[in-house]
């Protein structure tokens, strides 16, 4: 039952759009998650790797989504189910060589990953490229469930800060006070509840009444609060230690692993491969510029991405703590820095408050996914859908809650998944994460690039582009640098390199060949590293006997 197209709910203009893609974007990844995985992949060069994954694939495949989104009008199962005969070749292709791997795998004796991968194969050779549709509604499980885990943490500290309890010397004590607080499942569980009503509550409501306000009024707040931080870190004696660690590439701290982290986080971080930007593009109207806005939320999102960083880092090595600590970094060091300033309650009220808003807005982007998918495809009330699901999120989450730091609590959860899969991450908190940070959002990025690039088609999708992106799909780039953009014998059709088609060589080959080049390197069929063992380090001259 899919709704008519005039029936759907639109964002009010191209501001409040972009503040909702951004809103979107902008929220835990940037502020959480960004500093702690830059600070344990060595700093500098992981940022640079980063940014590359966000120019080379991240933008392109946002516009790839906005503009199926937009096109459709649909949620992503409907968007690829309206797009798309329902299977292709390139589909068969690729549940042919998915299917092949599981076979192989089951020739090792790895059950679980051969049967795994077998399933998969029979099903995309069945549904085609539904599927990967279907794929983002399942990201919107996983990554809620561990999501709202974490903001759960923050409204638990929005309580601390209020109740003055966030005064701390030292990292050390904020460090213990931490893991405490993770470690008593009545304080995560109900926090991660209330952060779970609260999404429901807001995508309930609906687009324009619950996301759209929201998002206008309390981004721009975080934005300079968080310039007041970097202030005071960078302030701080010895910040310039962490200011080198953040801004100086040390390429041999970089390892294959994080560069696939990298390029999950991007896709993270951005919101993309999960459907989430083709939703949001579904709202979007005809007359809104995609490249315009892509160009936005891209450089809004890195920016409070490197902002955090910048109020992190110094602060860490100012007070001689590691860039490792792990998912806890943010919620020890900040309240440390917030203890030298002063009102420094009042400031970390207001900080986790904030993040908190970040995290909200995101996290019902996750939820209108898997919402809109039951609302369009399968005729469910919109408040039913949001119910039901943010209960069952909320469950898988809870599992989260109460095996963050390993899996004491779930032993036979962790039997059986060892048994199945042999070898599985730390916790249930990081399978969450490394299945949906790691795999599903780099492998939905692959499809919807595929997708776009060789079934739908470049040139439908430029089509749909250039509606409301005023030629601008087809300004000559020289021109455009030069700036010549108005000068019409400029914008002739004789001009080969446009935006619209730098953007097609990059959907078609570029996003797809790194993606797959990352992923084939992580399951170690493609390995850069010499095959011969590292040679010997020369013998230490000792210093002679005298
Ligand atoms: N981008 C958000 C963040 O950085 C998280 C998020 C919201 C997300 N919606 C998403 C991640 C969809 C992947 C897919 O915090």
């Amino acid at each position: 039952m899919n709704n008519p197209p005039e029936a759907r709910e639109h964002w009010s203009n191209s501001l409040g759009f972009i503040l909702a893609a951004a809103g979107s974007a902008i929220g835990l990844g940037n502020i959480w998650k960004f500093p702690y995985i830059t600070g344990e992949n060595g700093g500098g060069a992981f940022v640079l790797v980063y940014l590359l994954c966000i120019a080379v694939i991240g933008a392109p495949v946002m516009i790839c989504e906005f503009t199926m989104g937009r096109h459709t009008q649909r949620n992503p199962v409907g968007a690829f189910k309206c797009l798309s005969p329902r299977s292709s070749r390139l589909a068969h292709l690729i549940g042919l060589g998915i299917l092949l791997s599981g076979i192989f795998l089951l020739c090792f004796q790895n059950w679980g990953w051969g049967v795994l991968l077998i399933a998969a194969g029979l099903l995309i050779f069945r549904y085609g490229w539904i599927l990967a549709g279907v794929m983002g509604v399942i990201a919107g499980f996983t990554i809620l469930s561990f999501y709202s885990v974490v903001a759960g943490w923050t409204i638990g500290y929005v309580f601390k800060a209020v109740a003055g309890q966030l005064h701390f010397a030292e990292v050390a004590v904020a460090k213990n006070h931490f893991l405490a607080f993770i470690d008593s499942p009545a304080w995560t569980i109900s926090c991660h509840f209330i952060f779970m009503l609260l999404c429901v509550l807001i995508v309930y409501k609906g687009v324009k009444a619950g996301i759209e306000r929201w998002s206008k009024i309390l981004m721009p707040l975080l934005f300079l609060l968080l310039v007041v931080l970097i202030i005071r870190a960078l302030t701080l004696p010895g910040a310039a230690a962490g200011v080198r660690f953040y801004l100086t590439p040390d390429f041999g701290k970089i390892t294959t692993g994080s560069v696939l982290i990298a390029l999950g986080h991007a896709f993270f971080s951005l919101s993309l491969g999960m459907g989430a930007m083709i939703t949001y593009g579904s709202y979007m109207g005809r007359e809104q510029n995609i490249f315009a806005a892509t160009l936005s939320v891209v450089v809004l999102d890195t920016l409070v991405a490197l902002m955090a960083g910048l109020a992190i880092f110094p602060a860490v090595f100012a007070q001689g703590f590691g860039p490792d600590a792990g998912p806890g970094l943010v919620f020890q060091v900040l309240p440390t820095v917030f203890n030298q300033i002063p009102l420094g309650a009042f400031w970390a009220t207001l900080f986790f408050l904030l993040l908190l808003v970040a995290a909200l807005t995101s996290g019902i982007s996750l939820l209108e996914v898997v919402t809109a998918y039951f609302v369009d495809e399968r005729g469910w009330k919109r408040h039913r859908a949001a119910v039901v699901f943010g209960l069952a999120i909320f469950f898988l989450g809870a599992l989260c809650a109460i095996s963050v730091a390993d899996w004491h609590r779930l032993e036979w959860i962790h039997h059986l998944l060892t048994r199945i899969f042999g070898h599985v991450k730390d916790s249930f908190f990081d399978v969450m994460d490394n299945i949906s940070s790691n795999w599903l959002l780099p492998l939905g990025g692959l499809f919807i690039s595929l997708f776009v690039g060789w079934i739908w088609g470049t040139k439908k999708a430029v089509d749909e582009i250039r509606q409301g992106s005023h030629n601008f799909a087809d300004v000559h780039l020289v021109s455009l640098l030069a700036g010549l953009k108005d000068d019409p014998s400029h914008n002739s059709e004789l001009h080969v390199i446009t935006l619209a088609s730098v953007w097609g060589i990059f959907i078609r080959f570029i996003s797809p060949v790194a993606v797959l080049i990352a992923f084939l390197h992580t399951i170690g069929w493609l390995d850069f590293r010499p095959k011969t063992p590292p040679a010997e380090p020369p013998p230490i001259e000792q210093p002679a006997e005298k």
